[in-house]
């Protein structure tokens, strides 16, 4: 089957949205909305598969909702021309993902790193949507047989398996597959991870060998993006760095994590790449560098805070967007769905 080329990615409302969730991904969600049809998901569902105490409870997690949906529209996202919703609202992840689960292979989803990290040492202890998180993020994907996926680097092993699911779901289901028309037994297509940039991942302020991320202890880990310019300039001011000068060339960056992760920010930032912006700052002394890379954040981050800000006030207008989204997107998904059931042999309404 020749696949339409159609877009998908989603984000987690589990609060501090951080600079890597802008640079990593957000950033390429609003550049592909020129070249492509959208999906934009916040993904309420897998925000539960950790502990309350990650997620926030309910009144937590439908606050995030609103403020992840804000981060989307501030940073540019048009909800009219593409589609903006939260996945609980769509019935259909939850169904694709029970057929998925019969999919996957247990042994796949074990080698998963990011279950490792997030289990820890108590595995017996870690929900079953924790493990089962990937095959959820397939089941989004797949639902709207979406071709490309911007995602920050951190993502990729959960590419491949949704591209796993994928090829599996069609040769299970091959012959069933061609007798329901589609001669090439293509029914999913295989979704293209796309990590562009020089941010795909942005390290912890404090230690650029961690990756910044929404659940480090220390604030000043991250910038938030509802961060204020004063904060800004404080955690870059205290972001740990080593005491030699910036490198003229990229290739010094390669042992110096530190400065690595601060020039990727600013070329991500200004929208160059690395070696530009050492042609700039090379040779010099952090302490410049840094006050120009506060100057940038705040020029790039303080519009967006501010218009996050006006739109977390109206929760009724957030709200009708998620709405309008997800009709839009279950037309796609249910269509979707009816086919799939066909596949599988599953009786349903003529
Ligand atoms: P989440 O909310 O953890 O992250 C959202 C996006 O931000 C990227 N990201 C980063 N990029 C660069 N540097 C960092 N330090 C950094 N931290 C996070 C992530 O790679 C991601 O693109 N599992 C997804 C959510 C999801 C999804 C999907 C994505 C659910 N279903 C379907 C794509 C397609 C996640 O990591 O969310």
């Amino acid at each position: 089957m020749a696949f339409v080329e159609r877009v998908f990615s989603g984000v987690q409302p589990t609060g501090n949205l951080h600079l890597g969730n802008y640079l990593g991904a957000i950033v390429n969600f609003v550049k592909m909305q020129e070249t492509h049809n959208c999906i934009y998901c916040v993904v309420d569902m897998h925000a539960l598969t950790q502990g309350i105490d990650v997620w926030g409870g309910p009144t937590e997690l439908a606050r995030n909702t609103r403020e992840v949906t804000a981060a989307f529209l501030a940073a540019g996202i048009d909800p009219k021309k593409h589609i903006v919703f939260n996945q609980s609202q769509v019935a259909g992840h939850a169904e694709l993902t029970w057929i998925f689960n019969c999919v996957a292979r247990i042994g796949w989803l074990s080698r998963m790193t990011q279950f490792k990290e997030k289990a820890g040492k108590d595995r017996e202890n870690a929900s079953v949507g924790l493990y089962d998180y990937p095959v959820l993020m397939a089941a989004d994907i797949l639902l709207y047989h979406a071709t490309h996926v911007p995602v920050g680097e951190d993502q990729k092993q959960h590419l491949e398996l949704s591209r796993d699911i994928a090829q599996k779901f069609n040769n299970d289901f091959a012959d069933s597959i061609r007798a329901h028309g589609i001669a090439d037994g293509l029914f999913f297509p295989l979704p293209e991870p796309m990590i562009t940039g020089p941010a795909t991942r942005v390290m912890s302020l404090r230690d650029g060998t961690k990756k910044m991320s929404k659940s480090d202890a220390s604030d000043y880990s991250r910038i938030n993006l509802t961060d204020d310019a004063d904060t800004i300039a404080q955690k870059i001011r205290k972001a740990k760095t080593d005491p030699e000068p910036l490198p003229t060339e990229e290739k010094g960056l390669e042992t110096r994590p530190e400065a690595d992760n601060l020039v990727g920010i600013f070329a991500a930032l200004s929208g160059r790449s690395k070696q530009q912006v050492l042609s700039d700052f090379g040779g010099g002394q952090f302490s410049a560098f840094k006050n120009a890379l506060v100057e940038l954040c705040v020029v790039k981050l303080a519009p967006i805070a501010s218009e996050m800000k006006r739109l977390v006030a109206d929760p009724g207008h957030v709200d009708a967007i998620l709405v309008d989204g997800a009709n839009r997107a279950r037309e796609i998904a249910e269509a979707n769905m009816v086919k799939t059931k066909d596949i599988v042999g599953f009786v349903r309404k003529a």
